[in-house]
């Protein structure tokens, strides 16, 4: 698998055209890894993007490793094979090279519904139903549909229970990372299993849209020891994140429309790595807070978004 990935989530601020526009530049750049999701919305202009590089000969199918993931409303018996065969159709894929189930509720995600509000078909999390979406995955697996399950949005209590149920075990995890919260106990969980992390919003998201950040939540980038560390490397506050979710074993994929900027970040990983002492500074901050924190599926009766990580 790749060591880095670029991210496909615009957010509300970029569009369709302009990710896959930089999906396509980052694949010449040198990126491998695509980190798609139905949810994104672009998945059908992204496969417009991978047609183009297939024909021009930049990358044959093989050398790529594309990942798609199963949104919360498609949860429902039968439903999880309808949003693959979408994505890949989407996509002009036979096969992906790993497919996550992207939250582990099988919630709707309300239309209208923002962070900021509830979503009336909330319930918590479920071992049952969860396990329902992951058997519709392993039979997308022996199908050959996908090469590997992923999970994501997972902590160590819902993984440790639903583990021992998978008869084809996951092989990634999508999880929040940066050195604003470094998921310390999930990322130990993983290498005991064997299961590869993913380290999403890994600069911190700083486009991401005000909903999403509460007043105490610390921006990776701006933090003081890691502008110091940028500082001693001479790179930018971006490529010491990155790094630093490298060094923890971590595939990061980093979101950017901009060339200078995916381009900088496949770089920096290249480049030279940060000494023991910086790994071990960032890792005894005590910021250590997720920034997604998804209020919207917070369910009747709950009283606040934590106890969605329970
Ligand atoms: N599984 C899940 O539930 C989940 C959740 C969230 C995200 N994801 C995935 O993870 C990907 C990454 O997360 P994310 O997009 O939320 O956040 P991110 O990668 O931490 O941040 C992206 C933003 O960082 C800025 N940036 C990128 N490279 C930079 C550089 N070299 N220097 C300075 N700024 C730079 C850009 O801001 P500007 O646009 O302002 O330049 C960009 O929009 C997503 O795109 C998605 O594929 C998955």
């Amino acid at each position: 698998m790749p060591g880095i990935g670029i991210g496909t989530f615009g957010s509300d601020k970029y569009n369709a055209e302009q990710i896959s526009a930089a999906v396509k530049g980052a694949v010449k750049a040198g990126y491998r890894l695509i980190d798609c999701a139905e949810v994104y919305g672009n998945e059908r202009e992204i496969g417009r993007a991978l047609g183009e590089l297939f024909r021009d000969g930049t990358v044959k199918r093989e050398d790529l490793f594309v990942v798609s993931k199963v949104w919360n409303d498609h949860h429902g018996e039968g439903e999880v094979k309808k949003a693959c065969c979408n994505s890949l159709d989407a996509l002009g894929l036979d096969f992906l090279d790993a497919y996550y189930i992207h939250w582990p509720f099988p919630n709707y995600h309300a239309p209208g519904c923002d962070g900021d509000s509830r979503n009336p078909d909330s319930k918590p999390f479920s071992k049952e139903e969860f396990l329902s979406v992951y058997r519709q995955c392993e039979e997308l697996y022996r199908e050959g549909k996908i090469r590997g399950i992923g999970v994501s949005n997972m902590t160590v209590s819902k993984l440790e229970a639903v583990l021992p149920e998978c008869e084809i075990p996951p092989v990634l995890i999508e999880m929040e990372l940066h050195p604003a919260f470094r998921q310390k106990e999930l990322r130990a969980l993983c290498k005991k299993h064997g299961i590869q992390p993913v380290g999403f919003c890994p600069l911190g998201s700083p486009s991401r849209p005000e909903r999403d950040r509460t007043p105490e939540d610390l921006a990776a980038m701006e933090m003081p020891h890691i502008q110091k560390i940028a500082a001693a490397h001479g790179i930018h506050p971006a490529g010491v994140c990155l790094k630093w979710a490298a060094q923890s074993g971590a595939v990061p994929i980093p979101f950017s429309v901009k060339p200078a900027q995916y381009e900088a970040n496949l770089a920096w990983l290249c480049s030279d790595p940060l000494t023991e002492e910086e790994m071990a500074e960032i890792d005894a901050s005590p910021a250590d807070c997720r920034l997604i924190k998804g209020q919207v599926f917070l369910w009747e009766g709950a009283s606040d978004w934590r106890e969605i990580w329970t």
